[in-house]
């Protein structure tokens, strides 16, 4: 009995996120449909489903949320997946000896672009989707999306060595894709 009570308790402000969210005029989609008019390829669509299910979504033909709800659940993991790259850049500069003067520039580079990128996708979760405000949703992505490609093309760079950090920003990268073309699907709604 207590280990439901303390469950319901950590559920239940999740649930009450998505059930407050009530936009006016958006659809009401399952996983499979919201991610098939999201995505225009099986690899998006596939990643869209893992998208879904790490965020503990419903993933049956029958349950229903509202877009918006998608929306936020695919921009909270790119939140928190650029979180763990940001530590991952400071971990480099704090500990890593051996970086070379132009590493450690590359990955304080990265950091300013990492802020930029973040900034953007929590002004989209916190005042967009959580206003029901869709109509700057696609610039702000894009903006910050611009940031992200900025601190790939330092990652790129030739003078880095083979990069531990890189294949997180490319993780990243396929987060905010993921986001963006969910988020997408809300804009002129
Ligand atoms: C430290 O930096 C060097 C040079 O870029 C790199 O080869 C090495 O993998 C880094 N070490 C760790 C523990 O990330």
């Amino acid at each position: 009995m207590k280990i439901i009570i303390i469950l319901l308790f950590i559920l239940s402000p999740l649930h009450m996120a998505a059930a407050r969210l009530l936009c006016p005029n958006v659809p009401h989609l399952s996983v499979p449909v919201v991610c098939s008019n999201a995505c225009g390829t099986k690899l998006l669509y596939d990643h869209c489903i893992n998208t879904m299910r790490s965020g503990g979504i419903d993933l049956s033909p029958s349950h229903t949320e509202e877009i918006t709800v998608y929306a936020i659940v695919a921009a909270s993991q790119t939140l928190d997946s650029y979180d763990d790259t940001d530590e991952a850049f400071s971990i480099q500069l704090q500990q890593n000896k051996s970086l070379s003067g132009a590493e450690s520039d590359a990955y304080q580079g990265c950091m300013g672009d990492y802020a930029t990128a973040y900034n953007s996708v929590a002004l989209i979760v916190n005042n967009c989707l959580s206003n029901c405000y869709f109509k700057k949703l696609v610039d702000i992505y894009l903006n910050g999306m611009t940031s992200l490609e900025n601190c790939r093309d330092r990652m790129l760079a030739p003078w880095m060595k083979v990069p531990p950090l890189y294949p997180k920003v490319e993780r990243d990268r396929n987060k905010v894709l993921m986001a963006y073309l969910l988020g997408r699907l809300l804009q002129g709604l």
